[in-house]
């Protein structure tokens, strides 16, 4: 095999699938990026994500991004958000609980 080809293939294995992910990386590798746009800054799909610390404690984010549907039924602004958007914030259960708190952490404190 040409170097080119296998070089993809060594540095996978260099990236230990097991590895609890930081929060902009689970930012960027769950899609977050795409709907909240590059560093949350929002997009048509999504909201501006900047300033949100002031509405959410880490414990209730966590919980949030687990099971937004859920979520967002018990809260009057969220539901109200949402009628903004043709897409629904995902369901993030299969994430591990230290990347959920990474990305908690990530998303609250944006500048
Ligand atoms: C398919 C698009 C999509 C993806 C992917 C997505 N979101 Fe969302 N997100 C939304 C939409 C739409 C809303 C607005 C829902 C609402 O306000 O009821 C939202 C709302 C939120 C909010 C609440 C904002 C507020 O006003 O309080 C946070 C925080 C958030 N998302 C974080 C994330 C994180 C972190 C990820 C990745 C783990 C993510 N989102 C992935 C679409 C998405």
């Amino acid at each position: 095999m040409r170097l080119y080809l296998a070089l993809p293939l060594v540095l996978a294995a260099c990236d230990d699938p097991g590895r609890i992910r930081t929060g902009p990386e689970v930012f960027r590798l769950q899609g977050c990026v795409t709907c909240h746009g590059l560093d949350g800054h929002g997009t048509q799909m999504a909201p501006d994500l900047r300033g949100v610390a002031k509405l959410w404690t880490r414990e209730e984010l966590v919980k949030y991004i687990t099971n937004a549907p859920e979520y967002i039924k018990t809260n009057e602004r969220l539901k109200e958000q949402k009628k903004r958007y043709s897409l629904n914030m995902p369901v993030y259960s299969a994430l591990r609980r230290e990347e959920l708190e990474n990305v908690a952490d990530y998303v609250l404190a944006l500048p």
